[in-house]
């Protein structure tokens, strides 16, 4: 018996310990539940070590018995599963396929015809910008014309400022801005500011930089959360330079003064 007191003080010890770590690090309390009842099953399992030993069923109730114990098991993680706010199975699949089309190379490079397709084309790109190279005045710097050419959205037919925006909207739902921040009344745990106005405030770039480099503006009236480095510092990492300049732009048209965005302060 004094054992058992032991393990179940240990047990409450060990909870109080998750509830409050748990919230001194700001996990959702769905999490912070979730680790005490950890807690809680753990002690369980401690104490039935010592419980009397019982006689097993045997023939068909051993059978009804296992089966019972599954069907409560799955229910059981069904509806803790059904607790969590944002899993949404299908959203998420959807995000993934995303990611890997956007990764994927389509150059099979044991497709002899794919690869003699794609050679001409690049072939054909390559005389096309030597042609604009020369309409634009061949005692230009090379590089620096180059990249007039390149930064021209309509440069390659394809990527017209339509599609900028789209790969812009697309970004926002994938890099999951929503979670932090509201636009249109859409998203936002109330973390981070509403941005409806932010294309008033800052410029394509200027927001380029904050989402590469979050330090870079402070959102006033956010010190403590720009202090503690709050809007995450990973963007720079899993997104090119490209997919950042689109979200930015997208971003940029956002001019509803209605809405009060914060203004950002320049700290870098
Ligand atoms: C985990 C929460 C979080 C996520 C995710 C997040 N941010 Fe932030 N963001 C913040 C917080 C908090 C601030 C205010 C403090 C600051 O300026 O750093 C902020 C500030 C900003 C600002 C400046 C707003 C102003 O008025 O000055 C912009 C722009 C911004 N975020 C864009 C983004 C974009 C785009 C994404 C997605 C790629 C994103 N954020 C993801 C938390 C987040």
């Amino acid at each position: 018996m004094g054992k058992a007191i032991l393990k179940v003080v240990v047990g409450l010890v060990v909870a109080a310990g998750l509830w409050f770590g748990a919230m001194a690090m700001e996990f959702p309390p769905v999490f912070q539940l979730t680790f005490v009842t950890f807690a809680v099953i753990g002690t369980l399992v401690f104490l039935m070590l010592d419980a009397p030993q019982i006689n097993a069923p045997s023939g068909w109730a051993a059978f009804v018995s296992v089966i019972g114990f599954y069907i409560v098991l799955c229910f059981g993680y069904g509806a803790t599963a059904s607790l969590w706010p944002q899993f949404e199975t299908g959203d998420e699949q959807e995000k993934i396929a995303k990611i890997l089309e956007g990764k994927e190379n389509p150059l099979d490079p044991w497709n002899a015809d794919e690869v003699i397709k794609r050679i001409k084309e690049l072939d054909e790109k390559g005389q096309m910008l030597s042609e604009r190279i020369k309409a634009l005045g061949g005692d230009q710097p090379l590089a620096a014309t180059v990249a007039v050419v390149a930064s021209a959205p309509k440069a390659g037919g394809s990527e017209g400022s339509g599609d900028v925006m789209k790969i812009g909207e697309e970004q926002w739902q994938l890099q999951e801005c929503y979670n932090c921040h509201k636009i249109r009344g859409e998203g936002g745990k109330k973390r981070g500011p509403e941005l409806d106005n932010i294309g008033s405030l800052l410029t394509v770039e200027e927001i380029k930089e904050k989402i590469f480099d979050p330090k870079s503006f402070m959102a006033e009236g956010f010190e403590k959360e720009w202090e503690k480095g709050r809007m995450p510092d990973k963007f720079k990492d899993v997104m090119s330079d490209a997919e950042g300049m689109a979200l930015a732009t997208w971003l940029s048209t956002f001019k509803n003064t209605a809405v009060a965005t914060p203004k950002p302060i320049k700290k870098k």
